[in-house]
């Protein structure tokens, strides 16, 4: 079980800096497919893969991947896995299945086959009939493609955008996953100063604050496999002490977070401390329209509200208004936001973006405009 396969899931147009988050953390022989990153790994690499990728969503144990087209072939390659190698006799464990474009269509179907194959290769490993499913948890995921069928188990639990630091949402917040691509996809360093003038529950500025101090995302959360028996114990402590040294506690951080709401910033406030971060972000509320930027060169990293209803468009308007009147002369600042509102570059004046992505927050499509602005003098 020394070799094993793992695969960094992501969401639409984060594959690429997944695959960069891998490649700087030391993995080689990356294959990159469409909402994930394959990698060949030991028992070591799932704590730090947990610990330490930004961008993804789940670490996953590839267990196989063959092609299918009937019931009964799933359950016979479903079968002949060796799952007791994982899963305990105790063990907990479900299985979730997805089918996409594939000839075996009812995922509930494929489901309780994968299930009833998996208890029967346990029975007979274990020699019994009963399994009380009272120890640790296992989840299994069936996903075809086009007549593929992947099987994996599931390292990480709960998906790896909850960090653990964030006690209350606010007003529509940025999965943490994502607020770290935005920050990655942007020219912050933590040398620059960082600004979100409309910062809700602070996640892009902590995310930021995270990278700035090297800080693991996942140092204060637990993840799956940490209940996994054949994963010694040790090798969690070891990866969790490791992260906990990689922390710059000396560079001081430049980051501005602001909201015209007070219960955002009570709330952004709230979750930096908790994230560890609490003394790296001056928070305060400020309406953007009270905004005065005196800095010559800074980043700028933000997503407007965006509704729909008239009272919405009003003020959204205002807020780009006020955006394009602070930043239409600053071409020192990079500006980059993130919005679903197509008409957003419309407003904002100073040039057209240099480059729009399209990602996702949650399901909806959503664009990310760049503006690049000119690099500071050297010092
Ligand atoms: C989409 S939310 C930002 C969510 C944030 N990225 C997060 O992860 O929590 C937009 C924020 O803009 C704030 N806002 C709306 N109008 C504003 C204004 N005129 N000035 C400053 N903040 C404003 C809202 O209070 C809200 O917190």
């Amino acid at each position: 079980m020394d070799n094993i396969t793992l695969i960094a899931t992501a969401r639409f147009g984060l594959e690429l800096l997944v695959k960069q988050e891998l490649l700087a953390l030391g993995y080689a022989d990356l294959q990159v497919g469409n909402g994930r990153v394959q990698f060949p790994a030991t028992l070591a690499d799932i704590p730090l893969a947990n610990l330490w990728l930004r961008t993804a969503d789940r670490v996953l144990l590839k267990m196989a991947e063959f092609p299918t087209t009937t019931f009964d072939d799933l359950f016979e390659q479903s079968k002949a896995l060796p799952w007791e190698e994982w899963i305990t006799q105790d063990g907990k464990f479900t299985v979730k299945a997805t089918a996409v474009k594939s000839q075996l269509q009812s995922e509930r179907t494929c489901q309780a086959i994968v299930k009833k194959a998996v208890v029967e290769r346990l029975k007979t490993h274990y020699h019994t009939d009963w399994f009380a499913e009272t120890g640790p948890e296992f989840t299994i995921q069936l996903s075809l493609h086009h007549d593929v069928a992947l099987l994996t188990l599931d390292t990480s639990g709960v998906g790896l955008h909850k960090r653990g630091y964030r006690a209350e949402a606010g007003e529509a917040p940025l999965k943490e996953t994502l607020a770290a691509a935005l920050v990655m996809l942007s020219f912050w360093n933590k040398e620059r100063l960082l600004l979100d003038p409309l910062c809700g529950s602070g996640t892009i500025l902590i995310e930021a604050a995270l990278i700035g101090r090297n800080m693991a995302p996942g140092l204060h959360r637990s993840f799956a496999a940490e209940q996994w028996p054949v994963m010694p114990t040790e090798v969690w402590q070891e990866a969790r002490v490791e992260a906990g040294t990689a922390v710059d506690h000396t560079t001081p951080l430049q980051l501005l977070g602001y909201d015209s709401d007070p219960t955002s910033i009570t709330i952004a406030q709230q979750n930096a401390a908790k994230a560890g971060v609490g003394q790296d972000i001056q928070f305060r509320q400020k309406d953007v329209r009270d905004l005065w930027i005196d800095q010559q060169y800074g980043i700028l990293i933000s997503n407007p509200p965006y509704g729909v209803r008239l009272a919405d468009y009003q003020a959204m308007n205002q807020i780009y208004i006020a955006l394009n009147k602070i930043f239409r002369k600053k071409t020192g600042w990079s500006v980059y936001i993130l919005t679903a509102d197509p008409q957003f570059p419309h407003y904002f004046k100073r040039a057209q973006p240099d480059r729009v992505r399209k990602l996702y927050n949650g399901n909806i499509q959503v664009n990310y405009y760049q503006y690049h602005g000119e690099k500071p003098p050297a010092l």
